[in-house]
């Protein structure tokens, strides 16, 4: 799937709210917030309309992990294999949505329908091995049953 082209008049109503202010991981949240992520064309316009360097807002982008840089897919699974989670079978969850839904660990199906984080305990480690999908939480997962209940989604 082709990517779509970015809108940067929504930049713009963004960078209207700061005007004059330096407020860089502010206006990177609200960016992100508005885009999904912070594509290079938008960090390269908020350089060039701020006068922030671009170097800064990489800087701070890649530094906190709340910044994504790279387009995410419409769910987003986060898989846990810390220890309790691990133990329990968690890698076999992961391998198994790797191989049936080709999406990569910590990467985007090519369809933009998924992406799959790894995480290291979602602090439910009574319920291992654990996911959380958009927010929702699955407990003792399965391998196939977890394949099944991500096919489902939109
Ligand atoms: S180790 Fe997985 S939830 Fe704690």
């Amino acid at each position: 799937m082709a990517d779509e082209p970015i809108d940067l008049k929504t930049l713009d109503n963004i960078l209207e709210v700061f005007k004059g202010k330096k407020a860089v991981i502010p206006i990177l949240q609200k960016a992100q917030s508005a885009y999904g992520y912070l594509p290079k064309e938008v960090l390269k316009a908020i350089s060039e309309k701020t006068g922030i360097p671009l170097s800064q807002l990489m800087g701070v982008a890649t530094f906190y992990a709340q910044f994504r840089l790279t387009r995410q897919g419409r769910n987003l699974i986060r898989v846990c294999d810390g220890t309790a989670c691990h133990v329990r079978g968690a890698p076999k969850s992961v391998e198994a949505i790797e191989h049936a839904l080709n999406i990569p660990a910590g990467g985007t199906s090519d369809d933009y329908k998924y992406s799959m984080e790894i995480v290291y305990c979602l602090g439910s480690c009574g319920l291992a091995p654990v996911a959380v999908v958009n927010d929702k939480v699955y407990g003792q997962i399965e391998p196939q049953k977890i394949v099944e209940q991500l096919k489902k989604l939109e």
